[in-house]
């Protein structure tokens, strides 16, 4: 297997909020190796960008960090900020859901993507900038890259805009791009699109994408391996077949059964799945399980009562007691104290 690139260790982030303290992420330990393709998916306010951007050290001054995140070996967490800025943009690299706010409106895009080779590689002639310029435009598969190269933004559609912004995250060639909901704001057939550039600039240029999506459709194609977040911690961790062929834990069940499926002829008494209720909020999470309170499997007296760590599914299901591995390829986890049990429960 390939190398660890990143590997992130109990990570924990909260916020003072006038509601109380926030608690954003929580536990959340996974390892990401080179040139793999991992998604993290969830509902709005899992704990998705928080992740992203405690790897990126990007949070809020006022968040308070606990864990460990390390970067090839070295710990980012408590890192200057002039050394992490060394590593961003150069190392690890994000591309943001509004690629339209992302961009300098009054800037030409080539003139964008020239500064940010600059940055990380002054040593560079003008003609080589601008000629990487114009080949970054290629990679990501925009048409007529030499003349495009001197537009503005404007000029470009959402999804053109969006392969900008990632050809802007690569220019550097970093060894981890994460991506934050990269697709979200734009139509089906162009985030179809994007993904694609996504799939053909990890084969490239090798580098490890975290694929963060509310949509797990999106990662089925894309993505290697997957981690379900919820609540602010990962429920249910595996590659992506066991992750939808082997479903460990019933929040993931709920995601797919609400997932639209071209095989199933959608009829009007055909409506699609929803989990029932409201994902809760972070300053006030329930007690043990969190997803207890929507969980048609729940069992009062043991589901909210502790809360479940994430533990490699074979060993939950044969009752034998494990520590939490982590999210990493081949091992498929779960946070649930009832695997194997409400898989027979048929409630859906
Ligand atoms: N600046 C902040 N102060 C307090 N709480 C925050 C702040 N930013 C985000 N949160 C909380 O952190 C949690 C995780 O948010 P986020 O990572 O943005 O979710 P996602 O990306 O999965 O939609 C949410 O409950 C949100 O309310
Ligand atoms: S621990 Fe209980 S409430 Fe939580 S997902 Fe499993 S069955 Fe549902
Ligand atoms: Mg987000």
């Amino acid at each position: 297997m390939s190398a660890v690139l990143l590997q992130v260790t109990d990570l924990s982030v909260s916020f003072p909020t006038d509601a109380g303290r926030a608690r954003a992420i929580e536990g959340v330990s996974f390892v990401l190796h080179e040139g793999e393709t991992v998604g993290i998916v969830g509902e709005s306010g899992s704990g998705k960008s928080m992740t992203a951007m405690a790897i990126m050290g990007l949070l809020p001054k006022n968040a308070v960090v606990t864990g460990s995140i390390r970067f090839r070996g070295t710990e980012l967490l408590g890192m200057s900020d002039a050394a992490l800025r060394e590593i961003r943009g150069k190392d690890i690299a994000v591309v943001f859901q509004d690629a339209l706010t992302a961009l300098n409106p009054v800037m030409r895009v080539g003139d964008q993507l020239i500064e940010a080779v600059r940055v990380h590689r002054p040593e560079s002639s003008a003609a080589e900038r601008r000629a990487r310029a114009v080949e970054l435009l290629d990679i990501v598969g925009i048409p007529s890259p030499e003349l495009r190269v001197d537009r503005f933004p404007h000029e470009f559609s959402g999804g053109m805009r969006q392969r900008v912004m990632i050809a802007m995250s690569i220019a550097n060639e970093p060894d981890l791009l994460i991506a934050d909901e990269p697709t979200t704001a734009l139509d089906v057939t162009v985030q179809a699109q994007v993904l694609e550039v996504l799939r053909e600039v990890q084969r490239r240029t090798g580098s490890t994408v975290l694929l963060i999506t509310h949509d797990l459709g999106v990662v089925a194609g894309t993505a290697d391996r997957v981690m379900v977040m919820y609540a602010g911690g990962l429920v249910e961790t595996a590659d992506v077949d066991p992750l939808f062929y082997e479903t460990a834990h019933p929040y993931t069940a709920g995601l797919l059964a609400s997932l639209p499926r071209i095989d199933r002829r959608a009829s009007r008494e055909d409506r699609l799945y929803q989990i029932a209720g409201q994902p809760p909020v972070a300053t006030a999470w329930p007690d043990g399980c969190r997803f207890a309170p929507r969980c048609a499997h729940a069992v009062a007296g043991l589901c909210d009562v502790v809360v479940p760590p994430a533990v490699p599914v074979v060993a939950v299901a044969s009752g034998v007691e494990a520590d939490a591995a982590g999210a990493a390829p081949g091992i498929h986890t779960a946070a649930c104290v009832r695997v194997g049990e409400w898989q027979k429960e048929a409630v859906l």
